[in-house]
């Protein structure tokens, strides 16, 4: 769906004369309208002017003018790149009314591309690119030449706490992707500079216009940046947990050691990024408040890989099934009417396979049930973090808020699944 258009006419964009940059940013969207093309489009402007207002205050103009490149480059056979398009989908989400968690987070763009890969390289890579680039932003807040996200600017004191936090997340997968430095008694800004350098030369040539392209706040709220960072770093790894699961599924009773690493797996990176939430518990409330009033409708009670995980782990009882919860993912419908197995009935399967041996089986229920502790443990700590974040406010995924997440934190991820030994 877009917006409507009235009949624009340059002149009358360009007497809108508010300052320079917006005048200038009009300019440049009519001069690629006149010639629509990927490659016209003021990508860098296009962001700036975003990144300056706040996606909820972008001129209508500016969106108007976005709404009607967009047509013309889907309309066009020069082979645009469904990249641009889903770019200027999500900057044109609010005024389209397809303003979700999804387009807020511009998951569409961070993921473009992303092949179904399974190995933890590119997990790395993908956490390391999402959180050295809000070490960046944290660490160099104080000297920015060009201040933006100015609301509720941190204090020096703040900005250390959470550069310690950042740093002690990103250690692991530096360490595992041998670039975490191995100088002793560096300073925290010296090791972030270092690391910063050090994974600019390593990483994929496309991740900077996908970071740069995927931070879009909806206002100018310093701690915004953070919010938006962690909330994507978390999507990663639940797609990554999400495809993993598939595969031990797809794998069924065939190869139960490769199951029971990839069970583990699971676990250790779920736990592993479990300090996020105590990174983000160092975003202050009012500035959550603050910017939190223009993002209404987006909430992660909408993540899609987050509901798929609980659902190729056992079928959702049909009470959790018509709730809230998964009326609010309406794209995984056709997924669950098609799916032919979970986690939970190749456990079963396993138990009486007479191929598997009972140290094997035992292996593989221990690593699932490690899993679910991990996730029993994400829930508890997600459910603290909006108690003291929210109090009695309501969610903005239209639930009770705090309230809601306590009636669902503790159920089960699993079916119990008895031992072999001793059951007969
Ligand atoms: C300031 C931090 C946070 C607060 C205050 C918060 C609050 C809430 C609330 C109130 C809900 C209920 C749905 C609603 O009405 O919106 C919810 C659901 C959810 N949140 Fe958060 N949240 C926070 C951070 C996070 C983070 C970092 C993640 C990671 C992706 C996350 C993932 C989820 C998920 C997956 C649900 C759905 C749970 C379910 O339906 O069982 N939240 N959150």
């Amino acid at each position: 769906m877009t917006i409507a258009l009235p009949n624009l006419r340059k002149d009358t964009i360009l007497n809108l004369d508010r300052d320079g940059t917006e005048n200038s940013i009009v300019h440049q969207l009519i001069l690629c309208l006149n010639r629509p093309s990927a490659t016209s489009l003021p990508v860098s402007e296009i962001v700036n002017t975003f990144q300056r207002q706040g996606k909820h205050f972008v001129p209508k103009e500016v969106l108007l003018l976005l709404s009607r490149i967009r047509d013309k480059l889907s309309e066009s056979d020069d082979g645009t790149d469904g990249w641009t398009i889903a770019f200027l989908d999500v900057l044109l989400d609010k005024a389209d009314q397809t303003y979700d968690y999804h387009s807020y987070l511009a998951l569409k763009v961070l993921f473009w591309g992303d092949e179904h890969r399974i190995d933890e390289t590119a997990l790395d890579e993908n956490i390391l690119a999402l959180l050295l680039d809000l070490l960046d932003f944290e660490t160099a807040a104080p000297n920015q030449a060009v201040r933006w996200l100015d609301r509720l600017p941190a204090d020096a004191e703040l900005l250390d706490l959470r550069c310690q936090r950042i740093l002690k997340l990103v250690q692991r997968p530096a360490e595992r992707l041998g670039i975490w430095p191995s100088t002793k008694d560096l300073s925290a800004p010296q090791l972030s500079h270092l690391l910063l350098e050090l994974f600019d030369r390593r990483c994929p040539p496309t991740t900077n216009a996908r970071l740069h392209h995927t931070i879009l706040p909806v206002a100018t709220v310093h701690d915004e940046y953070m919010f938006i960072r962690v909330l994507q770093t978390f999507e990663t790894v639940f797609r990554w947990l999400a495809r993993v699961l598939q595969r031990v599924i797809d794998l069924d009773t065939d190869n139960i050691d490769l199951s029971t690493h990839l069970m583990r797996r699971c676990s250790v990176r779920l736990n592993e990024v479990q300090f996020l939430l105590t990174l983000l518990s160092s975003m202050r409330k009012e500035a959550f408040a603050d910017f939190r009033r223009f993002t209404e409708g987006a909430s992660a009670i909408q993540s899609h890989s987050y509901k798929l995980i609980e659902a190729l782990c056992r079928t959702p009882d049909p009470d959790r099934l018509n709730s809230a919860a998964f009326q609010a993912v309406p794209g995984l419908k056709p997924i669950l009417s098609s799916q032919t197995s979970t986690l939970d009935q190749v456990l079963e399967r396993m138990k009486h396979s007479i191929a598997i041996s009972d140290t094997k089986f035992e292996a593989f229920k221990d690593s699932a049930t490690e899993f679910e502790t991990a996730v029993l443990r994400w829930r508890k700590f997600h459910h603290k973090l909006a108690v003291s974040m929210l109090g009695k406010t309501t969610g903005t995924g239209y639930t009770e808020g705090a309230s809601y997440l306590d009636k669902v934190k503790d159920a089960p991820l699993l079916l119990a699944t008895t031992s072999r030994r001793g059951s007969g």
